[in-house]
This record gives structure tokens, sequence and C-alpha cells, in this order.
């Protein structure tokens, strides 16, 4: 099945491949989310029969985005965090099409997919000019909009801000590793927010990730000068997001 108005977003993840058809006029998901556990190892192929597995299993027949945790050019995978090594030089893009009969599909990078759906229908609707979403997970995903146009593959998580990477710094697997306080991992996450908005200066953060739920927590601790706000979306925005790109035909 495809329906007007509605798209496929497919979100990889290191340990679930998440999808769902999207309605495109509220950025809703419109029936419950499928996901099924990320194969390990995550190799190409059988993360792309995964994939094969959900659409069939959503009975969906049209064009699909799919997310993958690495830069994306021109739909060739360059690189491959959380997610098996073997991805790098893959054309994902390829490899998912031919598992999928030949059909259309675009692949973009994951923190990129929920910045455009944060953007769109979530946390950052309301704001025009630069946004910048971060997702805090097992590393920093990064995604920069400007007035709602993607500026695809920023990979600030790796951006070194006082002499370490952003995503050695504040990741919330850093939180967990080390046993920090949410006062003490704030403070690392202000120094992070701080060198990044004395470069990009955006009129707002957006924060993703799981520990985005526990936002009340951390976000009033932090020191830094641009307003942060939690992301909305929560667990579906790279499952819209990855929808709006095949929608719109962005592929980076
Ligand atoms: C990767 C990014 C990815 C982010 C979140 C980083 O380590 O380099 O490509 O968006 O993790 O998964």
């Amino acid at each position: 099945m495809s329906a007007r108005g509605h798209a496929f977003g497919i979100d990889i993840g290191g340990s679930g491949v998440k999808g769902g058809a999207v309605d495109l006029a509220t950025g809703e998901l419109v029936h419950e989310r499928i996901k099924i556990a990320t194969p390990q190892p995550s190799t190409p192929q059988a993360v792309a029969d995964a994939v094969a597995k959900l659409v069939a299993q959503a009975d969906w027949d049209g064009p699909v985005g799919i997310t993958l945790p690495s830069v994306i050019l021109d739909g060739v995978a360059r690189t491959a965090a959380n997610i098996d090594k073997a991805w790098v030089g893959t054309d994902a893009r390829k490899l998912f099409s031919d598992t999928l009969d030949g059909r259309e599909v675009t692949v973009l990078n994951d923190a990129d997919a929920a910045g455009l759906a944060e953007d769109r229908y979530g946390a950052a609707k309301d704001f025009a000019g630069l946004v910048l979403l971060l997702t805090f997970g097992t590393g920093i995903g990064s995604a920069l909009l400007y007035h709602g146009t993607l500026v695809a593959n920023s990979e600030l998580g790796h951006l070194e801000v006082g002499g370490m990477e952003t995503e050695h710094r504040a990741a919330a697997s850093i939180k967990d590793r080390d046993g920090l306080s949410f006062e003490q991992w704030a403070a690392e996450v202000s120094t992070v927010l701080i060198g990044l908005e004395n470069l990009f200066w955006p009129k707002v953060f957006v924060a993703g990730g799981g520990i985005s739920r526990d936002a009340d927590q951390w976000i009033p601790l932090l020191t830094n000068r641009t307003q942060v706000i939690p992301a909305h979306l929560r667990n579906t925005a790279g499952i819209v997001g990855a929808a709006m790109a095949i929608d719109a035909g962005i592929a980076p």
C-alpha cells in the first residue's frame, strides 16, 4: 500500500530498525511504529534484509527514506559509527533499492533526519534562522538547518571543543560510563554548547536522544547563552525525517 500525502521512513540504529508510514501534513505516524532488532553483526546485507522485512510487514510498496548513523554522500556511507564497519564505502542507496525490488530509496544521516523532523513539526517549528539539533546517545549526532534547509553531514559530534571531541566529552553514554550526575554531565554539555554557539551562533539548540526525556533534570543546569529546548518527536523523529527526505527528494 502507499497513500497520497503519506511517505515511509525507516530509522536504523545500533539496537533497532524502526519504521512506519508518516502523514506529511501532521508529521505523525499513521500506524503503530514497527521495530525489528538490528541484526548482529549489523553488516550491510543483514540490515537491508531487516529493512525489507519491516517494509513487507507494513505492506508498503512505495518509495522509502532510510537513515544510517553514517555520513552519506551520493547514497554511499562514508563513515560507520555504532554500526558494522563494513558499511564504510557501501552504496547504501543501491543496496537498499536492490533488496527492495528496485524501488526508489533515499538514504541520509540519522541526526540529519531528526533535524528535518524537529524543524518542520517539532521543537524548532516556530524558530526562523539557524537551528542546531544535537542528539545525545552513544555518540553525538548533529543537524544544521537554515530556514528549513538542511546542511547535511555536519558531524559536530567529532568537532574538538576544549581539546576533546564533543561526543567523547558529552554523549549520553559518557554519563553512564563514568557514573556522572546530571550536574557533572550538564557541565560537559555546557562546554560543548558554548564551543558550538561561538562558532555557529544558532537561534536555538534542540536536544534530542533518549536523555532528552529527562530534559527538566539537566537543561536548567546549562550555562551556555543560547536557548536549549528538548526535542518533541522523541523516538519517531528519525522515521519522520526519513519520510520527509524521500518525499522532498533530499539525497545527500
Ligand atoms: C556519527 C554520526 C551520527 C551520530 C548519532 C556519530 O558518532 O558520527 O554520523 O549521526 O553518531 O548516531
